[in-house]
């Protein structure tokens, strides 16, 4: 069992992907620039599930990232400059981020490529001592969050670090429905950051919540 902090945990994906965490039997603190926000975003997940009792807290973003793994879940707008503010609790742990670029023109949503190609990349030379694992870009928020319910998609994860890509694989791996797939180094994270737009495009046009799974892989 770890603790798992969540920065910006009281939006709809962090606070999902902290509720399926839980479930797993994790220690989850969402986190909020706003510790009261956080917290009753914690009560409300234990509210509508009694199993999360006791393995949610809500807190500040500082509270989040004293974690043995912090996620990032802000907007994109905010997730570089949240991890910098928080750079000494998160030296040497691993911090997935699951953050998107993504930009509204008109109708649809465009990818964004920061200049390091990635947010993931952003994040990793925000934080040169962390582990910085992209993940669960592709996992709708809602289907995340009905924690009773199997996933039913992969999770893309990258890293530069092999170590830290290898155990969020295997924690990706516990969560039932979910399959981990290693997807390589940060060199990787523009392309599937990108494809959270095609996505949401996609989910427009048919009223759906689509995700990704691959075919052709043994595991
Ligand atoms: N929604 C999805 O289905 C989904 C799925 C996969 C990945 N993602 C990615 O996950 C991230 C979060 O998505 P979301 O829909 O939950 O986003 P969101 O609701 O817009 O934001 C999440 C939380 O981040 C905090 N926040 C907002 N602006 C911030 C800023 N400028 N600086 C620091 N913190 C800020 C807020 O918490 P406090 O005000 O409480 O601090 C907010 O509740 C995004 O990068 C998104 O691309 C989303």
């Amino acid at each position: 069992m770890k603790s798992i902090g969540v920065l910006g945990g009281t939006g709809p994906a962090g606070m999902a992907l902290g509720k399926r965490f839980a479930k797993i039997g994790h220690r989850v603190v969402l986190g909020s620039r706003d510790p009261q926000r956080a917290i009753e975003k914690a009560s409300e997940a234990c509210t509508e599930y009694e199993e999360l009792k006791d393995l949610i807290i809500g807190g500040s973003n500082e509270e989040a990232a004293n974690c043995d793994i912090v996620v990032v879940a802000t907007p994109w707008e905010g997730a570089e400059s949240t991890v910098r503010g928080l750079k000494s609790a998160l030296d040497g742990k691993i911090v997935i981020s699951m953050v998107n670029a993504l930009l509204k023109v008109g109708p649809s949503l465009h990818p964004y490529l920061p200049p390091r190609g990635s947010v993931t990349a952003q994040i990793q030379a925000a934080l040169p001592q962390s582990k910085v694992v992209g993940a669960f870009h592709h996992a709708p928020a809602k289907e995340l969050g009905e924690i009773r319910d199997d996933l039913d998609c992969d999770i893309m994860v990258v890293a530069d670090n092999k170590d830290a890509r290898e155990e969020v694989v295997a924690l990706v791996d516990q969560i039932p429905g979910a399959r981990a797939i290693d997807a390589g180094t940060n060199v990787s994270a523009g392309a599937i950051e990108s494809m959270t737009a095609v996505l949401i495009n996609i989910n427009i046009k048919y009223k759906t919540r689509s995700s990704i799974r691959l075919s052709g892989l043994e595991k």
